[in-house]
């Protein structure tokens, strides 16, 4: 097996017999049967009708069919030795209308993918939000409604009574500021909303129901480990001038405070993220004390990191992102830099907080054009990805930063949003026209790392 040799040897020994390994997914990108035994429809089913929404004008109407395939895909992560499994729940899967009356099929779904895993050995951990609202709620306002925190408490106090007896780890949503920015500000993902006035109270609610999601979980399952993920870049200056180091301040408490701080009890970032004023016209009194939960462990997910120069043309924030092509380094199929220092400034950063308690890094990994070839998939750009990048979190580890887990970003090739299926994710590739699978060799290498070889 080829791997990349030029990073130095290290072994999952290393990082501690406590330290947990895993593999994350989302129902929107590998479920597909959209509208299978009940369904409703939730936004990105409606988005991805929408014309020169999504690119090639794909739809994630089949994905990587997992409903139906969900048994050979767990004994795949089993096969590679991978020993939890992080998934979401799709709401308009179990309440069809968003708040009433349940779904049996869908509930039985989820149970047998649990029972699934727990039968041969693999931890199954749930994620409740990964940004696919039923569209009923929408319909009415969706996150710019304060109405969601109740809509969202009820859907969270459901699965915790249907699927709490079994599995024990909890994250209530996936990265607030990314489903956020892209869904209500840019317009570029579901529910397709633009401009400040959907921006600014979809954040609130969000993380009105981020805590009151965790308050649900700790009160009805008080054993249950809970925690909620953050999307996460390291931000730099693209000089020593005054303009763009309090412009990359600006962009970094948007990016990497305006969720965390107030879930830690620090407030929204209203100094260092002028624009951020604009929450309080959405703020009822009381509100502040509502924003915080205190969770078991703050799930990371960091994948580049961003140069930032101050734009006067900007609006709002006053600073644009230099692009990672015009900067001639290298570069990942999202045209995303690749450099593995990132997740080492990131985990001291978030370690300066006394208020996280525990943190996994929830996602890692990187999209790479790889091609099925003499039937296998050599994927070594990958592979020295996840080698570097985990190299980093040792280091960062070894000079006393608290990181308890790493779960790689993804388990199959996918959906990937409104980029459709052309990045390729997976540890596993994935024929989109026949639904076959082959390990690649990353898929192999995370297997005999796991293995301890
Ligand atoms: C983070 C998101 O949680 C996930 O859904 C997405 O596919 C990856 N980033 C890669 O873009």
């Amino acid at each position: 097996m080829e791997y990349n040799t030029n990073t130095n040897p290290f072994n999952k020994a290393l990082f501690g017999d406590d330290f947990v390994w895993g593999v994350s997914t989302a129902a929107v990108q590998i479920e597909g049967a959209h509208d299978a035994d009940g369904k409703g429809e939730s936004i990105w089913d409606v988005f991805v009708r929408r014309k020169g929404k999504i690119k090639g004008n794909v739809h994630n109407c089949v994905a990587c069919d997992f409903y139906n395939r969900y048994e050979e895909d767990i004994n795949l992560i089993k096969q590679l030795n991978i020993p939890n499994f992080r998934f979401s729940i799709s709401w308009s899967r179990i309440i069809p209308d968003g708040t009433e009356t349940i779904n049996q099929a869908g509930i039985d779904y989820y149970n047998r993918i649990i029972d699934h895993c727990l039968a041969i050995g693999v931890e199954p951990w749930i994620t409740l939000y990964h940004w696919d609202l039923p569209h009923v709620l929408e319909l009415k306002g969706g996150w710019t409604n304060r109405e969601v925190v109740n809509w969202f408490t009820n859907f969270v106090k459901v699965c915790a009574n249907a699927f709490g007896d079994r599995v024990k780890h909890w994250m209530v949503m996936n990265e607030p500021s990314v489903f956020t920015g892209a869904g209500y500000f840019f317009g570029l993902h579901a529910p397709g909303k633009t401009g400040l006035s959907n921006f600014l109270p979809a954040v609130h609610h969000v993380t009105l129901s981020i805590a009151a999601g965790g308050k649900v979980l700790r009160e009805l399952l008080p054993q249950a480990e809970i925690g909620t993920t953050f999307s996460c870049s390291y931000i730099e200056p693209y000089s020593q001038k005054p303009r763009d180091v309090a412009a990359a301040k600006r962009v970094d408490a948007l990016l990497n405070r305006l969720f965390v701080e107030p879930v830690l009890g620090l407030g929204y970032p209203f100094d260092d993220l002028p624009v951020s004023k604009g929450l309080k016209k959405y703020m009822l009194p009381g509100d502040e004390d509502k924003l915080a939960f205190d969770f078991d462990f703050i799930g990371l997910q960091n994948y580049t990191r961003e140069i930032v120069k101050y734009s006067f043309f900007t609006p709002y924030i006053g600073a644009s992102l230099v692009k990672a092509e015009k900067r001639h380094v290298p570069l990942t199929a999202m045209g995303w830099e690749v450099w593995p220092e990132s997740i080492y400034h990131l985990l001291h950063k978030y370690n300066k907080y006394p208020e996280i308690r525990k943190i996994y890094l929830t996602e890692s990994g990187a999209a790479f054009p790889d091609v099925y070839q003499d039937d296998v998939v050599h994927d070594p750009l990958r592979v020295a990805y996840l080698q570097e990048y985990l190299q980093q979190v040792l280091k960062a580890k070894n000079e006393g930063c608290e990181v308890s887990g790493y779960f790689i970003w993804t388990l199959t090739d996918n959906f990937e949003w409104a980029e459709g299926y052309h990045p390729r994710f997976g540890i596993i590739y994935v024929d989109f026209e026949t639904q076959q699978r082959v390990i690649k060799s990353s898929g192999k290498w995370y297997a005999d790392f796991l293995s301890g070889i």
